[in-house]
Parts: C-alpha cells; structure tokens; sequence
C-alpha cells in the first residue's frame, strides 16, 4: 500500500461494551445473578437508584424521569457507552420502556413484567397469586398483560406496600410480617381446585424474600420469577456477545447509602467489590 494512503480502518465488533443493568435498588440483583449466569463473559454495570427508592408507590412521571437520567448516565460514550440495557425493575419497565425505546432507537432495552404467561402454563388449578408493586399493578402495561390472558386463569393481585422497601433495607422482621399480611389478604394457597397454586413474584425484590413468604404458603406452592426468562431474552437480542477467556467484569454504582448494595452483592452473588456512589 503506497505510504501516503492512511491504514484502512479495522472496525471491530464493540464486544468489551459492558451490559448496564438498573433497578431501585437491590432488587434487580435477582436479574443480575440470572444474567450473570447465562452470559458469564458479559461485562456489567448495576446502577442501584437506592437514593430514590421505591419506584413502587410513586407515579409513572417520577419513575420515567429516574429511568431517563440512569440511562442517560449509563450511555455516556466517554465513560461507560453500554451495549444493551436491562431495565432490572417491573416498575420501571411499566412506566418507562416505551420513552426509553423512543429515545434509544439502536440500544437493545429489555424489560422484565411479572410472569403470568409462565404461571398459566405451570398453574393446575388456574388460580394465580401475583405480589407486584402498587405502580406496577396500575401500569397500562399489566392491564394488558392480564387481559391478554382473559379466560386462562384467574389472577388475585396483591399491591405488596413497603416489602420492597423492607427488603432493600434488610428488615428482617418486616419482611416476615408483611409476608405474612399480604398471602394472608390474598385467599386460600394450596393444590387443591379453588385455591391458589403458583405465586407470581412480580417485582425483582421479592425473590429475596422467598423463604419468608415460603414460611406462609402450604408445600407445593410454586413461587415463579421474571429472571431466567429476562436472561435468555438478553442473550437472544445481543448483537455482540463478549468473547475471552476469563469471567466478565461487575461494577456496581448506587445513587444511595453504598452499604446496602456492597452488603446485597456480597449475601447474594458473592461479589465484594467496593460500590461507586453515583450523584444523579
Ligand atoms: N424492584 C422493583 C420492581 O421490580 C421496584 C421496587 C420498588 O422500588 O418499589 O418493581
């Protein structure tokens, strides 16, 4: 090639873009484990909104405007310029997937929404528990959702006030005690034709609280969550998926007291990493 003409441009695959993944809180930790073992060379970026926790009881503007300024933060080109985006969060996702997929026409946006379609199939009885939070439960999108399913089962749906907030604080007897209130409210669980044989967990901090609502539900009930179906989907939608050998790396950023998530990280993924606090 004559010395004069520049190099052409090798242009490679963006395979060490990170997946950025947001929630909350400490919640959309039960995605991130799920993801983490179906792409296990992906590199991820887990912004916890703890400093405006819970979305759950706030309005669909406040938990779009938060959605916005995250993922503005996670697309940022000089530092962390994402691939993809998992919104880890049932609220969120039911209030914002559609502006954030105006916005970023090329970004793959993944959501999560409670798992009805797999407690149709899984459900003997067609009687199905869903615990959600209240913004999720008054989301067009769940009511969409339900009437898709109009005829399949029936649906008893719980607004689950405070145990999200519970769980992302850690209050063990809260927890327990709101567990208790909310199966308590919503009939009878058990095999038997008439009650309730699945429970749907329909917001990413309740899978943390499995053994306590376990303690309340008779055996055999089946608890089902968003996380292995929102994993696969992920996998399906990347146009690059990382190459190497070693395991991908995770950077994990709160927008409140770091402690909560640094402690949530270490009990559930084992990762002990120091958390970066965010102010957005
Ligand atoms: N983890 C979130 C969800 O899946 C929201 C919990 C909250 O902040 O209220 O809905």
């Amino acid at each position: 090639m004559p010395a004069d003409r520049p190099a052409p441009q090798i242009s490679l695959p963006p395979t060490h873009q990170a997946i950025g993944v947001f929630d909350s809180g400490v919640g959309g930790l039960s995605i991130l484990m799920a993801l983490r073992d179906e792409l296990p060379l992906e590199d991820f970026v887990y912004v916890a909104d703890s400093g405006f926790a819970p979305y759950g009881e706030r309005d669909e503007v406040f938990v779009a405007e938060r959605s916005r300024i995250i993922t503005r933060h996670l697309r940022k080109p000089d530092a962390l310029g994402i691939k993809a985006l998992v919104m880890a969060c049932n609220t969120a996702t039911a209030g914002a997937i559609h502006l954030l997929r105006q916005d970023y026409p090329a970004l793959p946006i993944i959501g999560v929404e409670p798992a009805l379609k797999p407690a149709v199939a899984l459900s003997r009885t067609q009687r199905i528990g869903v615990m959600a939070t209240r913004g999720t439960l008054a989301s067009q999108k769940f009511k969409t959702l339900l009437d898709s399913l109009t005829g399949q089962a029936e649906f008893i749906c719980q607004a689950c006030d405070g145990l999200a907030d519970a769980i992302e604080h850690d209050e063990k007897e809260k927890i327990v005690a709101l567990c208790a209130i909310y199966t308590r409210a919503m009939g009878h669980f058990g095999l038997n034709s008439g009650e309730m044989d699945t429970l749907v967990l329909g917001c990413t901090h309740y899978p943390f609280a499995r053994a306590e609502l376990a303690q309340f539900l008779p055996p055999g009930v089946q608890l089902i969550d968003s996380a292995g179906p929102v994993a696969r989907q992920t996998r399906r939608v990347l146009t690059h998926l990382a190459s190497g050998d070693g395991p991908g790396q995770l950077t994990l950023q709160s927008t409140g007291n770091p402690a909560l998530l640094a402690q949530a990280a270490q009990r559930w993924l084992g990762c002990t990493q120091p958390v970066q606090t965010l102010v957005l």
